[in-house]
């Protein structure tokens, strides 16, 4: 276990930044490239360990892969290219690799079994294995399929229109790419819009993807071709520094890069609506994703009411935007954000408990949290639970505490942000 020290900023956070590549991105251009035929690069791929465990997959199912920091080279020999793998597929701590695997290994004629970590095997994956032995794959695991170890044995499938009870891009991505190879038309309808970067990306790689409203579907009996791949900035990484440059005294941040799909970019509409000093600037598109630099500096900030349809545009976000709360002037109330319980870990009881260790005046309820503002935080030790964005979200409140803040096992934030201590070092020392 690593434990990271945190002071409080002495002279505020000014300079520019580049955040890693986009995890969700990154995971799918190595899947996909996995799947098409011919060869892949990307670039900016994010090497973070979720990263990595997707390419440690892929290489067990028999497809070569190169990867050197943020360039990866995948060659694909269409969906026949994957073969039935020697050893268990370890996903790590990786939601998005376990969820987007299932889906893939539905439709290959082959046995398969996923394990991952501690926090994995307590993630509920009936919402995926539900629809996928409805299309007809043999699914099985702990308490009938829904935790890990899964065994998978894929085969032939029909077609499925699901109803998915929650907003989840997993779970759509799963559905979606079991249906590239199976009978007749697939379609998923979310009760809100989840990120859409499989829609976006299946389409890079020659996919035809129908969009309708709240409806996605595709076609069955479609490939995909190899393509070059340009992976954005995370604005989910993005969201400790757009959070640190608005609370820390005397900063001013620029991220450059950043990804800003609208599936994603609910962070901003807070910070907005919270009174940030906040510009955007060069905004243009990347590999169909759209990309701009985001400058914020110290702000005066006011509670509001976040819940609803925004909620799946900044899910990760909820545990840095709780920080901010605690010093936005008045009540903030975050609610309709249930999915945080099955997270890495359940965020609403990790971020109440350590944030209250802060001194911060929270309270958890059934769907979300209520935060009083603005609030004097004092250093402590906390844990990230083995949670990245606990352990984050705890290192930005530290930059503003009165005292030190000691984050046990921090090493959870090599998941999503390798070099993010080296980040807060450089922009305290320009
Ligand atoms: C992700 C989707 C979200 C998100 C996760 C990454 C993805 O999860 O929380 O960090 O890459 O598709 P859900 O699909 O469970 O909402």
């Amino acid at each position: 276990m690593t434990t990271a020290l945190v002071k409080q900023s002495q002279v505020g956070l000014n300079g520019t930044i580049q955040v890693p590549g986009d995890k969700s991105i990154s995971h799918r251009a190595v899947m996909f490239g996995a799947i098409a035929e011919g060869t892949t690069t990307v670039e900016g791929f994010l090497p973070g360990e979720d990263c990595l465990s997707t390419i440690s997959c892929f290489k067990k199912l028999g497809i070569q892969i190169e990867q050197a920091g943020d360039k990866v080279k995948i060659v694909g020999k269409g969906w026949d290219g994957l073969s039935e793998p020697s050893d268990i597929l370890d996903v790590g701590n990786s939601g998005t690799t376990t969820r987007l695997i299932m889906g893939i290994l539905a439709t290959r004629p082959f046995h398969s079994v996923i394990i991952g970590d501690d926090s994995i095997a307590k993630r509920p994956m009936a919402r995926v294995t539900g629809p996928l032995r409805e299309m007809g794959t043999i699914i099985d695991g702990r308490e009938n399929g829904n935790f890990t170890p899964l065994s998978i044995r894929g085969g032939s499938t029909k077609g499925i229109h699901f109803q998915s009870k929650v907003a989840s891009a997993q779970v759509k991505s799963a559905i979606l790419l079991a249906g590239l190879q199976s009978e007749g038309v697939t379609s998923v309808t979310e009760p809100a819009l989840s990120r859409d970067h499989t829609e976006r990306m299946l389409e890079a790689y020659g996919v035809q993807v129908k969009r309708n409203g709240l409806t996605v579907s595709v076609e069955g009996g479609q490939s995909l071709t190899a393509q070059h791949i340009v992976v954005p900035g995370d604005i989910s990484s993005a969201a400790f520094f757009l959070v640190a440059g608005a609370i820390v005294p005397n900063s001013k941040i620029t991220i450059k890069g950043v990804g800003m799909n609208p599936t994603r970019s609910g962070i901003i509409d807070v910070l907005d609506q919270m009174g940030a000093s906040m510009t955007i600037d060069n905004e243009t598109t990347v590999g169909g994703e759209p990309i701009a630099d985001i400058t914020i500096s110290t702000s005066t900030l006011k509670g509001i009411e976040i819940g609803g349809d925004v909620i799946p545009r900044l899910i990760d976000e909820i545990p840095v935007i709780a920080v901010l709360a605690t010093q936005a002037h008045g009540k903030t109330v975050i609610r309709d954000a249930e999915e945080l319980k099955v997270k890495e870990t359940n965020r609403i009881d990790t971020v109440v408990s350590e944030l209250t260790k802060l001194g911060a005046s929270i309270q958890a309820t059934d769907d979300g949290m209520i935060i009083e503002g603005k609030a004097a935080l004092t250093g402590s030790v906390v844990s990230s639970f083995g949670d990245h964005r606990i352990g984050m979200a705890m290192a930005v409140a530290g930059l503003i505490t009165e005292g030190d803040v000691h984050i046990n096992r921090s090493e959870a934030i090599a998941v999503s942000y390798p070099n993010f201590f080296e980040h807060i070092e450089q922009l305290q020392t320009k």
